[in-house]
Order: C-alpha cells, then sequence, then structure tokens
C-alpha cells in the first residue's frame, strides 16, 4: 500500500543508510521493502511511536533487513523466488514432517546426516531439528533456555556442520525447520550477563524491578506454566538485587518486547538462521510476548503486531521462509496466530494443532469420537494459505486444554471427565494400561497434565512387559491410527522421533537431578540404532509400525485431497465411535475421500445408506486406499475393525 508519511520516511532512510549497503545490487530488496513498508512503519508506530528513538530505530530495522539480505545466498534467493511464485507450496499433500533432537536422534548434527536415508526411507521431507544452541548444560529446559542464539552447543557439533546438514537437506529435498526462541533468554545470556552487571541497557531488554510491587500486581492475573517446578513468574536475582520476570523456569528470563531494540535483535536472529539454510523457523511461545498487568500476558493483541511485524520484515529479506506459531492455547485463540483479517497468512503460515492433538487423546481414552467431534467445531476457520501441524506427540507435554463448553456438549462433567482422562493416560484408571506421567500439577487448579512417549501411552510398554499379544496388536493399530488420522486431517503431519519404531518411556531422566523435577524427559528419547534395524525383520513391532506408517506416508503424498485448502468437512454419524470427516480434491470437487476411524475395542459399523445419498458413497465400490484392500460393507453397512480406520474413495 502506498502511503504518504511512510514513503517519505522510507525515501529518507534509504538515503540514509550506510554507504556500504547503498553500494549493492538490492533491486528485489527495495521492491520487498517498497511492498512492506506500510505495514512495518504502522505497526512500528502502533508499538514504538511515543519513544524518542522511534526514527532511529526503524532505520536500525531497515538496517539489519538490508544487512542480512547482502549475506543471503544466491542459491537461497533462488528457492525465495521460486516459492512466491510458487506460493502455496507448503499447503501440498506431498510434505511430511519429523521433529528430533539432534543429539537424541543422531548423538549430534553430524550422526543427523548420517541417519538421512532413514529419515528418507520412511517418506519424512521435512525436518524439524529441536534446539541445539548454546545453552547452560543443566538449565537448558530441553534446549529452550538459549545462551547463544547464534552458535551451536559443541557437544552437538559447530554451525560449520549445521550448515551441512542444512546443505545436505537441501539436495534430498528436505525441508529444515529451526527454533528461534524469541520469549527469553537463558539467565546465561550475555544479555542477562550484562543486565546482572547493573547495565541500563540490558536490564531494558527484560523485566526488571527493585521490589515486589509490580511483581504482585502481575502475579494477580498471571497463570503459572510449571507450577511445580518453577511457581510464580518472577525470581530475585541476587547479583542485581532485582526481580526479573521469568514466566517458564526461573533460569529463562522473558525478553521485554516494549523496546524495540529487543524487537530489532530477534529479528536479526531469524535473518540469520534463515540464511543458514531454515526453511521453516518455529517461534517458541509466542503467545506471551507481551506482558501487561492486569491480564494473563497471554495472546495479548501487541503479541499479534509483534508477530505480523517479524513476518513483514522477514518477507522483505527473506520470503521463501515460513513461520511455526508455537501456540497452544484455546482453540478460538490458536488461528489467530496465522493472522486474522487477510486471506494469506500474515503472522504464521503454520501452526502447532495442539487442539486436534489432545483430542485425539481424548478419543483413545474415551473410545469414542464424541469430544473429538464437538471440540473440533470450536475451532475456527483458518485462512486460506496458512496450514496446521498436525501431531499426535511432540517433545512437551499433553494438556487437557479443551472448551469446557465442550466437555459439557459431548455429555460429560467438565471436572471429572479431566480427572479420568488424567486416570487414564497415567495408567491409574482400572481399564488403561497407558503409562503416561503427570506433569505440571497445580494444587490451585487442579489442572493437570501428562508426559509419555506415544507407544507408552497407548500400552505397548505394558503389553511387552506382560506378554500380552492381543495388548501389542492393539498398541499398534492404535499407533497407526492416529497417525492416519494426522496423515489425512489437513496440514503437515509431524511425526515425534522415535514412535516410528514404538519407543517407550525413557525412565532414565530420574537419575539426573538436573532432568527429575521435568516429566517431559521421560519422552525425548535416544535412538536405539540397534533396535531400528529391527524394521526390516518381519512381524517384529518396529517392522509393523515402521512399514504401516511409511506405506501410508507414501499413500498420503499421491492423494491431492489431502492437501490443504480447507477443503475438509466433518460428518456427524451416528455412531460415536466413529470419527468421520470428508476430503475434497482442491480443483476436482467431486473427487472426495472418506475418512472413517474406529476408536472402539470393538468392530463397529457405518450405515452407507444416508451417507451414499450425501455423498454419493456407494458401499459396492468402496476401496480404502490406506491398506489397497475393499473393506466389508455387510448390506450397506460399512464394518471397521477396532482400532482400524479407512481412506475410502469410490473406485
Ligand atoms: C515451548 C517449548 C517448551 C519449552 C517452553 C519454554 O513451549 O516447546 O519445551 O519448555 O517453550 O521455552
Amino acid at each position: 500500500m502506498y502511503e504518504q508519511i511512510s514513503h517519505s520516511l522510507l525515501n529518507e532512510i534509504l538515503d540514509e543508510l550506510k554507504p556500504e549497503i547503498r553500494r549493492q545490487n538490492l533491486r528485489h530488496f527495495y521492491t520487498r521493502l517498497g511492498a512492506n513498508f506500510y505495514a512495518i512503519h504502522s505497526l512500528f508506530d502502533q508499538l514504538y511511536g511515543n519513544r524518542e528513538d522511534f526514527r532511529q530505530k526503524i532505520i536500525e530495522l531497515v538496517e539489519v533487513l538490508a544487512s542480512r539480505y547482502i549475506e543471503r545466498a544466491p542459491e537461497l534467493e533462488q528457492i525465495d523466488m521460486a516459492r512466491e511464485r510458487d506460493h502455496n507450496w507448503f499447503l501440498s499433500e506431498e510434505w511430511v514432517g519429523m521433529a528430533l533432537y539432534a543429539d537424541g536422534f543422531a548423538g549430534s548434527l553430524k550422526g543427523i546426516k548420517k541417519h538421512l536415508p532413514y529419515i528418507q526411507e520412511l517418506g519424512v521431507n521435512m525436518v524439524h531439528i529441536m534446539p541445539m544452541l548454546v545453552c547452560p548444560e543443566h538449565a537448558s529446559d530441553g534446549g529452550y533456555a538459549v545462551s547463544d542464539f547464534r552458535d551451536i552447543d559443541p557437544r552437538t557439533g559447530s554451525l560449520k556442520d549445521l550448515v551441512k546438514v542444512a546443505n545436505a537437506l537441501r539436495k534430498r529435498g528436505i525441508l529444515l525447520t529451526l527454533d528461534v526462541v524469541v520469549n527469553h533468554t537463558s539467565n546465561e545470556h550475555q544479555w542477562a550477563k550484562r543486565a546482572r552487571e547493573g547495565d541500563k541497557k540490558y536490564q531494558d531488554y527484560y523485566h526488571v524491578f527493585p521490589d515486589r510491587d509490580i511483581p504482585d500486581m502481575f502475579e494477580e492475573t498471571m497463570p503459572e506454566v510449571f507450577p511445580e517446578s518453577a511457581p510464580g513468574n518472577f525470581t530475585f536475582d541476587e547479583q542485581m538485587n532485582q526481580w526479573v520476570m521469568t514466566v517458564f523456569n526461573t533460569f529463562q528470563w522473558d525478553l521485554n518486547y516494549s523496546n524495540p531494540a529487543v524487537f530489532i535483535e530477534m529479528v536479526d536472529i531469524i535473518l540469520y538462521w534463515a540464511n543458514r539454510g531454515a526453511d521453516i523457523v518455529r517461534l517458541d511461545a509466542v503467545a506471551y510476548l507481551w506482558k501487561k498487568i492486569g491480564t494473563a500476558c497471554q495472546n495479548e493483541r501487541e503479541a499479534h503486531l509483534i508477530l505480523q511485524m517479524m513476518k513483514d520484515c522477514c518477507q522483505v529479506t527473506a520470503p521463501g521462509v515460513l513461520f511455526i506459531a508455537e501456540a497452544i492455547v484455546e482453540p478460538f485463540e490458536i488461528t489467530k496466530y496465522f493472522g486474522e483479517d487477510a486471506v494469506i497468512a500474515k503472522e504464521c503460515e503454520i501452526a502447532y494443532n495442539a487442539t486436534f492433538m489432545a483430542l485425539l487423546w481424548d478419543a483413545v481414552a474415551t473410545k469414542n469420537a464424541r469430544l473429538l467431534n464437538q471440540g473440533l467445531l470450536s475451532l475456527p476457520d483458518k485462512l486460506n494459505r496458512a496450514t496446521w501441524l498436525n501431531y499426535v506427540r511432540c517433545h512437551d507435554d499433553i494438556g487437557l486444554g479443551f472448551d469446557n463448553l465442550d466437555i459439557k456438549k459431548a455429555g460429560y462433567e467438565p471436572v471429572p471427565h479431566r480427572k479420568f482422562l488424567f486416570d487414564y493416560l497415567t495408567g491409574a484408571h482400572e481399564t488403561s494400561n497407558s503409562r503416561g506421567h503427570p506433569f505440571g500439577l497445580n494444587q490451585k487448579t487442579g489442572d493437570a497434565r501428562i508426559s509419555g512417549s506415544l507407544a507408552s501411552l497407548v500400552g505397548l510398554e505394558t503389553a511387552i512387559e506382560n506378554e500380552d499379544e492381543a495388548g501389542v496388536d492393539r498398541a499398534i493399530r492404535l499407533i497407526l491410527l492416529l497417525h492416519g488420522l494426522i496423515l489425512s486431517f489437513g496440514g503437515i503431519p509431524l511425526i515425534y522421533y522415535g514412535d516410528e519404531v514404538g519407543t517407550v518411556n525413557d525412565y532414565s531422566f530420574k537419575d539426573d537431578e538436573h532432568k527429575a523435577g521435568d516429566s517431559r524427559w521421560i519422552h525425548r528419547p535416544r535412538m536405539d540404532w540397534e533396535r531400528t534395524e529391527k524394521r526390516h525383520q518381519r512381524g517384529t513391532v518396529e517392522n509393523l509400525i515402521f512399514d504401516g506408517l511409511k506405506k501410508l506416508i507414501g499413500v498420503r503424498k499421491t492423494i491431492p485431497a489431502f492437501a490443504d485448502f480447507n477443503n475438509r468437512q466433518l460428518i456427524n454419524v451416528e455412531n460415536e465411535h466413529l470419527f468421520v470427516f470428508l476430503r475434497n480434491h482442491p480443483e476436482k470437487p467431486g473427487e472426495m475421500l472418506l475418512v472413517v476411524a474406529n476408536f472402539d475395542s470393538r468392530p463397529q459399523y457405518l450405515d452407507l445408506s444416508d451417507l451414499s445419498k450425501q455423498l454419493r458413497v456407494h458401499g459396492a465400490s468402496l476401496k480404502d486406499l490406506a491398506s489397497g484392500e475393499s473393506p466389508v460393507v455387510h448390506r450397506q453397512h460399512l464394518v471397521i475393525p477396532p482400532y482400524r480406520f479407512y481412506w475410502l474413495t469410490d473406485q
């Protein structure tokens, strides 16, 4: 958009840029800056317009954008331009992701290179390497307490190794996702150290207070993220003799985005990793970016403005790079992280579908899809050109963050229902063989979350221990069922490393005093590469899961109806054990695919006579693309075996 004030300011800024920047060939940079500057300027003005250094700061920001653009490798610029032309590229059915810790998966970054054939064998073509930047060894929060945003932890490798991995991935057509922990730093970060030494400039990078007055006011409305291990939201720093805001762990200092210097630093860091080869940047804990007394300090409007500005800036310098929003918040808040008032994503193109994930676990525990269906109705439609990251497990806990109203509409009472889920997933319930572990128990609110690996949560660990063949079979079916759903729901499916071979809980964290208080370590395994070899031995657990998943991934990539163009319709069916939805071919509306999943331990049927009018589905000609078989249809009743799912087409 053209607007006089921002346009004349832009001209002045360009005149004032450092001579070394002005000398460069910046054609594409200028066209993109011209297109985005109005938005950047007005957002910057909304957040920082009342500051005396406003003009200085916006010049600094443009200098950062230009400097990182100049640095961007020609190969990456080519990719930027190709993606500008094919801007829907990431909505395709072709993408399948895996999240992994470099050290847990392969010992190191070098190890990842070695195991790329394994990743490709499975069909994964998007790899999220979890944070591996310099972190204090015993206060790392699994890599999310960063003490140097520009260097790799030597225990995992070096910057050179990372660039090599990025190049190797690119050659194989695999996308690289990297984290930028935008909300906080480790207390060992240079900025925090300087703040502690009394440097006012860096104290202003954080939320620092001389006494408890303001912290106490904040506490009145702020929930606790880690109530057991880090109660409260402020930590007293002896050296500084002040209180500092620490929403997560006591060693993670929240950054102060009301200071434009922090914003500029972070944009610089995001672009730094874009230039090291990240195709996608996962922005951590984005819901927390803005703090305001009297609020929960989550999902504040300004947090969205910051993300919009980050997106606009990234589009100027590295437009091919996408953002993932890690915002594990209520359904109606999650979709806002795509951006609200535009067709195309204006904040993050991708967001974790935490709602779907948690609802899937409800269906596993209850063996029905009542809350799953109800809860999905509460998930607002997302923008076009935005997509979900659908997952079953990740490195974090499972929060039971459903809407109380939805729980009621599904026919339960919220408090006992949550208690049932918690008991079921932790194995306390008599019908359960799940091995989840409690996480983040909050005595004040009664909130409880769950850790545990996928395999242990679905009972594989218990079944193997008890030599219970039926239990093993059930667990494998459930693992494939859950993946069958994230592969077909619409969005990028994200497999969690180890789940593809049924990795069970790792209890070794209990022996490490620095990890013992955080049960999420139970599901951050070290890959056992000898065991993964068993995937080649027919009939082993590893073989059944790996091969099953590999086939599903292969089939997903051939089904255009699985691309994400808001082409999904939930189908209400009478049988509560079934979860049913329809996917349409984005360009050929007549071409449809029906997904039917049975969460029950008994076979269930779906009456096709009602469906056939609505959907033109005829029993006689149905084929399940997931297995390649024709399902049993008895007198217009489709039969779905226990814990099975179908991807049905009309042949
Ligand atoms: C994100 C990460 C989580 C971490 C938190 C604080 O939610 O996924 O692992 O503990 O941010 O950095």
